[in-house]
């Protein structure tokens, strides 16, 4: 298979995991069951966002050090979305990790479209 299919398997996977994020919080704020089946949904697109993305890191390795950052920021993103479902979830506090997950979600769309395979209309600025 191409390279370029694992990229847009990536970008699709990422894309419904941010969609599926926002019906898994809004699903668990209001205590039906959508919240769950949700999330369910969210952890099957977080392993193939996972899969896809480290499969293009190994094989674009030595495009630079930001293919490290975007990994690493990336999984941190994956890391935020899930524990802030879980905490949720729990009826427990989940501000701070939503905060982190917002955060880290724009820095990973950033970094992605700055690095030179596929989209980079950020490359300018790395
Ligand atoms: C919330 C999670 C994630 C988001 C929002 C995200 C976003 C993106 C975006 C916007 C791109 C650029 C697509 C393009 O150029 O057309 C990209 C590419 C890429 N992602 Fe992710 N990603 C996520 C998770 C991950 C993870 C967990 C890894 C590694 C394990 C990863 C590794 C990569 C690699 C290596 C590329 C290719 C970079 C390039 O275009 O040169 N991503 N991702």
């Amino acid at each position: 298979m191409p390279l370029i299919a694992f990229l847009h398997t990536h970008v699709t996977s990422w894309v419904l995991l941010l969609i599926l994020f926002a019906v898994a919080y809004v699903g668990y704020k209001n205590g039906n069951k959508s919240g769950k089946i949700a999330h369910m949904a969210f952890r099957l697109m977080l392993l193939i966002a996972f899969g896809t993305g480290l499969y293009l890191y190994l094989q674009l390795n030595g495009g630079g050090a930001f293919y490290h950052v975007k990994i690493t920021v990336g999984l941190l993103a994956l890391i935020f979305g899930e524990m802030t479902l879980v905490k949720l979830k729990k009826n427990k506090p989940s501000n701070v990790m939503f905060g982190g997950f917002v955060i880290l979600t724009l820095a990973t769309i950033f970094v992605g479209y700055a690095l030179p395979y596929g989209l980079s209309f950020f490359n300018s600025f790395i």
